[in-house]
């Protein structure tokens, strides 16, 4: 086998991989999810409410809401402990899958970095681990997509978060409407990168066999040769 065609293939995976990973990072730093509500208090109409969620940190922006408006930065682990307990469960199940899918990269970056300078004969835990490493972190990063968007759209979270943040006399928090912001949707990319590494070092793998093949063909050959001469 060459040894320049492993060493390319294990290192482009790695270089993917570690793409993905600086995507996730950045990714649980900005924000997630923007949600907005018609808020109706006493006596006042047409306010709204809106908050800006990240992983850790968000953003409450009130107009008329009930009857001033104001911003206010929240943590959000430390809001969700007020409410009722789905939507902090679900919350804190994204971030600990985040984790876990970084944690994949990691591993799949040093496999496929090791590969690409080691002996060129030898893998190290060569596609097995990387086939585990980056499948796991696709299947996770996926698992975080529809756990969180559930948790926006399905749960009352942004709904029990107004009152709960401002501690403001009883509104009423109608049409709700979320929409996802970059840090979900930079996910998207994330999975298709660890794939993407997944891709590589299955055609490393499939070229290997490819030349191992035309490298035995001549010794199953040659004993035939001999016979016949
Ligand atoms: C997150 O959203 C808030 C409110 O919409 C905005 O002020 C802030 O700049 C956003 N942060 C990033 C990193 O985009
Ligand atoms: C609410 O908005 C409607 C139409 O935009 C307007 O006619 C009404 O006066 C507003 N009410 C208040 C209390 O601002």
């Amino acid at each position: 086998m060459p040894s320049g065609t492993k060493s390319l293939h294990f290192l482009l995976s790695a270089l993917l991989t570690a793409i993905s990973a600086a995507l996730l990072g950045f990714a649980m730093s900005t924000n997630w999810s923007k949600t907005t509500m018609d808020c109706t208090g006493i006596g006042t109409n047409n306010g709204s409410a809106a908050i800006t969620m990240g992983l850790f940190e968000g953003l409450l922006v009130r107009e008329s809401c009930p009857s001033f408006g104001s911003q206010s930065e929240f943590l959000v682990f430390a809001e969700l402990s007020s409410i009722t307990k789905t939507p902090i469960i679900l919350h804190g199940l994204c971030v600990c899958l985040l984790a876990l899918c970084l944690l994949c990269s990691v591993l799949s970056i040093l496999i496929s970095f090791y590969n690409s300078v080691s002996n060129p004969y030898e893998t190290f835990m060569g596609p097995i681990g990387v086939y585990v490493c980056s499948s796991t972190s696709a299947c996770l990063s996926l698992l975080v997509l529809i756990i969180f968007a559930l948790n926006i759209t399905v749960t009352t979270m942004a709904e029990e978060l107004v009152p709960s943040i401002e501690t403001i006399a009883s509104v009423l928090l109608t049409n709700k409407t979320s929409q996802m912001q970059v840090g979900y949707f930079l996910v998207i990319p994330y999975m298709v990168l660890s794939l993407g590494a997944i891709l590589l070092i299955y055609l490393y793998e499939h070229t290997a066999y490819t030349h191992r093949r035309e490298q035995e063909r001549p010794t199953e050959d040659a004993p035939k040769e001999i016979m016949m001469y």
